[in-house]
């Protein structure tokens, strides 16, 4: 799918929906399942180009996969995963998988080769390398970028805080401390989700927990198990704001993962007056999940502080076209880690200044000012490779005269599999061009 033209629909969007399920659990998932003796099933497998991308690193290393619609297992390869050789994965799109296999593979006897497309290549690595090579692996990268290569080796626990809030680099460094010598403690200045830390848990690793750090003592295995994923809330936040801005809406998303690291964008949106209602939470695998109930509303701009940020990372592009239709200003600060994101994402949310909104890119934000609820203009944007940018602008399309063009569309199946089609479903005028 090159180009699409997503415009208005002819009444308010109404429906209860499912979304794909939880892309970062999934990701987790896998991995844990790999290194786990016996059989781990993963079921609400999103299945879009990402997890992909980790299903295959997981099959590359030895690890054996069946799957069956939205249900995936896992024959773990216990201590055999990755036992020598050279190995190389393509990683794709995928930052997870690049960044948290390399914490897999760090304390393994094999060579692994890991690389991606071109959007991959040009993301920040030696975030991660840098901790791996201190436990002592040897990593290397190329200048500082994709491929890089990690050769597996014993390693020591280390004591590591990390210089940017980073999941993916948590992650690596815990998955590479469960098969260290020693604890190992990673420090955080600022919250990020904390999906491997709970899944471990459910797998039957022992961590310590405390406000701002995470240790884990090496030589433990975990266990295989079944895991239910929940729906994706960064998935769920595109509609969410269809519904908010999109007049006569009301949209119930069933069994969306709310973990507390992930819902920031919720707490964001309601500041600016969305009704949006949080329903019958309970937990699953150690995952609170719920239903979302939204309807449009007259949103006003806010201010998104930098501690903010981690908890909505993912979901900034699709804030600010919520931001856009907004009454006033809503300013976006310490928001730096989006210029190396699938895209520059600070850049590609400029092109709303194309759909007439009047926006200023900072060094690490953005300040828009919102139509107060008039429709944007229409125009043709480019996704930049990027399936948020694509999603955040389909979104847009949905109120702008005329509609918007997406050019490279195709990329929201990287974390949406049928987000446009889901969108026609809703009503949305959406046509391939
Ligand atoms: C992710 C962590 C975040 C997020 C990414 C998924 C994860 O990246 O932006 O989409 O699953 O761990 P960082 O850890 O680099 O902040």
């Amino acid at each position: 799918m090159a180009t699409v033209r997503v415009g208005p629909p002819p009444r308010g969007l109404a429906a209860t929906l499912g979304v794909p399920g939880d892309k970062s659990i999934a990701h987790r998932a896998l991995l844990l399942g790999a290194l786990a003796e016996g059989t781990t099933t993963v079921s609400g497998f999103p299945g879009g180009a990402d997890v992909l991308s980790s299903l295959g690193a997981i099959q590359a290393l030895g690890a054996r996969i069946e799957r069956a619609g939205d249900v995936v297992r896992i024959e773990g390869a216990g201590s055999r995963l990755g036992s020598g050789g050279r190995v190389v994965i393509d990683c794709g799109n995928s930052g997870t998988t690049m960044r948290l296999t390399a914490g897999l593979v760090a304390g393994g006897r094999s060579t692994v080769v890991l690389d991606g497309d071109h959007s991959l290549r040009r993301r920040p690595m030696e975030r991660v390398a840098a901790p791996l090579r201190a436990m002592g692996a040897t990593v290397e990268t190329t200048a500082g970028h994709a491929p890089v290569t990690v050769r597996g080796a014993a390693l020591g626990a280390i004591d590591w805080t990390l210089p940017v809030p980073s999941a993916q680099v948590k992650s690596a460094i815990l998955l590479a401390g469960l098969g260290a010598r020693g604890t190992t403690r990673v420090r955080e200045p600022l919250a990020s989700r904390d999906h491997t830390e709970r899944l471990l848990a459910h797998l039957g690793v022992r961590l310590g927990r405390a406000a701002g750090s995470i240790e884990v003592e090496g030589g433990q295995r975990p266990l295989s198990a079944a895991v239910a994923l929940p729906g994706d809330v960064s998935s769920a936040a595109f509609l969410v704001v269809a519904a908010l801005v999109v007049p006569g809406s009301e949209l119930r998303l069933p069994d969306v993962g709310v973990n507390p690291t992930r819902t920031g964008a919720l707490a964001i949106l309601r500041r600016m007056g969305a009704p949006i209602e949080v329903v019958d939470t309970h937990d699953v695998a150690g995952e609170p999940r719920a239903e979302l109930r939204v309807r449009a509303a007259r949103l006003h701009g806010t201010t998104v502080t930098p501690a903010e940020v981690p908890g909505a990372i993912d979901e900034l592009p699709i804030l600010c076209v919520a931001a856009a239709l907004a009454e006033g200003e809503t300013t976006i600060t310490g928001a730096g880690e989006l210029r190396v994101k699938e895209s520059d994402r600070i850049a590609a949310l400029e092109q709303l200044r194309t759909l007439g909104v009047a926006i200023t890119a900072t060094a690490d934000g953005l300040v828009i000012h919102g139509t107060g609820g008039r429709r944007l203009g229409g125009g043709r944007v480019e996704s930049h490779g990027d399936h948020r940018i694509a999603m955040a602008f389909g979104v847009a399309g949905l109120v702008a005269e005329g509609g918007v063009e997406v050019a490279d569309a195709g990329v929201a199946e990287v974390s949406f599999p049928g987000f446009f089609a889901r969108l026609a479903q809703l009503g949305a005028a959406v046509e391939g061009v």
